[in-house]
């Protein structure tokens, strides 16, 4: 089944932030200085992470990714090369750049074979570079099956508002498996004698539970074959297990020689298991809370950049207070071009939620922010952001646990000075127009960190550095 949700960010190398720090002239110390550096989405996903990541592994000799699995991903493209990425940290695309698979992602073997096969094809050279931990668990056939099915079953039994609308890439599966224990693999499995009777016990377990999912999403499903199964994890075990290690002991040994690591945040923050728009959310943890457990290293990350649109979007399900189902929300889309460039599924659009902003900067332990696109909001007529919600007659400022708590909060907007006219010839954050630097001031002041990246535009000299 084609993937319908997962929404990926094409970034031009070329149209990226100079070496040089492009026309702001020198780097901030900010950019150069940091021994570990983590960059996360501070929304609901397709933030531009991609280019703010790509840019600074170039300036890092490790990259990481410790959550998630091929749900997320980005293209990068370079001399006019495109390298779509899902698993494989993008330090890849820098020579000279030590890339680890973490043990807290979930991991689609062929998958990644393909990925590093087309990467091997265009020219990159990953031997050696990239490295799978013996600790992470494994995407197994029967884990999309089950995705989809559990989508089904639970949207027939209960409503369409019942199914969390996942990529359908049974990520959430592996992570319960994971949890369960007794029907989980992991890469280190793949090398045991008994992996074929393991993945027998675990097929025939599955095939069971899938029967049952069928028959209550009243659809029907092909049993799966262990054996044949088997066959294809031998020969992608065999493929990658040059590439398998223990990557915890690597990337602390790493830490250790003082080489500066760049961990790659996968998914958002409102996406996270734990702190997010639960159950609307992904089966990982996708904050910087998740670096210590899904990398295996003590201490985080001493700079974590949070990525935010200046406005809100969202894909798929789940509550969205500051949504504008209107000619606002129309303008943002087109304006933006928020249409998923897989399937060109347009996004959801509204005002920026400033609520749900402070909640995602206190909870990853945000340092500093990038804010993308704000030339998307330059010619609109009014400009509104969230300041706190009403939730039945009270005022709160931070998000309610219940999803459908969420759904029924009434935002209360401050209206900020519109903008006008073209920011792409600004060459820096000071020399903005001042209503747009009242509107970067606004959002520094609410979340309590600065903005140190602001972009106005596609290409390399409107990304501004402060
Ligand atoms: P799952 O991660 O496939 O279980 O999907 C759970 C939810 O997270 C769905 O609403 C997905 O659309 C959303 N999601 C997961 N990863 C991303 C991402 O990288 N960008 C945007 N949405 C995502």
């Amino acid at each position: 089944m084609p993937d319908t949700r997962l929404t990926s960010m094409a970034v031009d190398r070329e149209s990226m932030i100079p070496p040089d720090g492009g026309a702001a002239g020198s780097l901030p110390a900010w950019a150069v200085a940091s021994p570990t550096t983590a960059v996360i989405g501070l929304q609901w996903g397709d933030e531009g992470k991609g280019k703010i990541v790509d840019w600074l592994a170039a300036r890092h000799d490790v990259v990481v990714r410790f959550n998630g699995g091929a749900n997320a991903g980005h293209s990068v493209v370079v001399d006019g090369q495109r390298h779509a990425l899902h698993l494989v940290p993008c330090g890849v695309l820098h020579p000279g750049t030590d890339n680890i698979v973490g043990n807290g992602v979930v991991v689609d073997l062929a998958g990644l074979r393909g990925e590093l096969d087309a990467l091997e094809a265009c020219g990159v050279d990953t031997t050696g570079r990239v490295w799978l931990s013996e600790r992470a668990h494994v995407v197994m056939p029967w884990h999309p099956v089950e995705d989809r099915l559990y989508e089904s079953a639970a949207a027939r039994v209960a409503g369409a508002a019942a199914a969390v609308g996942t990529t359908g890439r049974g990520i959430g599966p592996c992570y319960a498996d994971k949890a369960l224990r007794t029907t989980a693999v992991r890469v280190a499995d793949l090398y045991a004698a008994d992996r074929p009777a393991r993945i027998a016990r675990i097929t025939a377990l599955k095939n069971a539970t899938l029967k049952a999912l069928a028959e209550v999403a009243a659809t029907s499903f092909d049993p799966l074959d262990a054996a044949a199964i088997d066959a294809a994890v031998a020969a992608d075990a065999a493929a990658l297990a040059p590439r398998v290690t223990d990557t915890a002991r690597r990337l602390g040994d790493a830490v250790a020689n003082g080489r500066r690591v760049l961990y790659e945040g996968a998914n958002a923050c409102l996406l996270d298991v734990d702190h997010g728009t639960y159950p609307y959310a992904t089966a990982s943890q996708t904050t910087a809370l998740g670096i210590g457990s899904g990398a295996g290293i003590a201490g985080g990350a001493r700079e974590v950049i949070g990525i935010a649109k200046a406005y809100q979007t969202r894909v798929g399900a789940g509550p969205m207070p500051t949504e504008q189902v209107n000619a606002i929300g129309e303008r943002l889309r087109e304006r933006g071009r928020e249409y998923g460039t897989t399937t060109g599924r347009p996004r959801r659009c509204g005002w920026l939620d400033l609520v749900l902003l402070r909640h995602t900067v206190r909870l990853t332990g945000a340092t500093r922010v990038a804010l993308m696109l704000l030339d998307v909001l330059a010619g609109l007529p009014s400009l509104k952001v969230a300041v706190s919600y009403s939730l039945d007659g009270r005022a709160i400022d931070a998000p309610p646990a219940l999803a459908e708590d969420l759904a029924r909060c009434e935002p209360v907007y401050a209206d900020l000075e519109p903008f006008d006219g073209s920011l792409e010839p600004c060459t820096s954050v000071d020399a903005l127009p001042a209503a747009a630097l009242a509107y970067v001031r606004f959002v520094e002041a609410a979340v309590g960190v600065p903005v140190s990246i602001v972009s106005v535009g596609p290409d390399r000299a409107q990304t501004l550095l402060r």
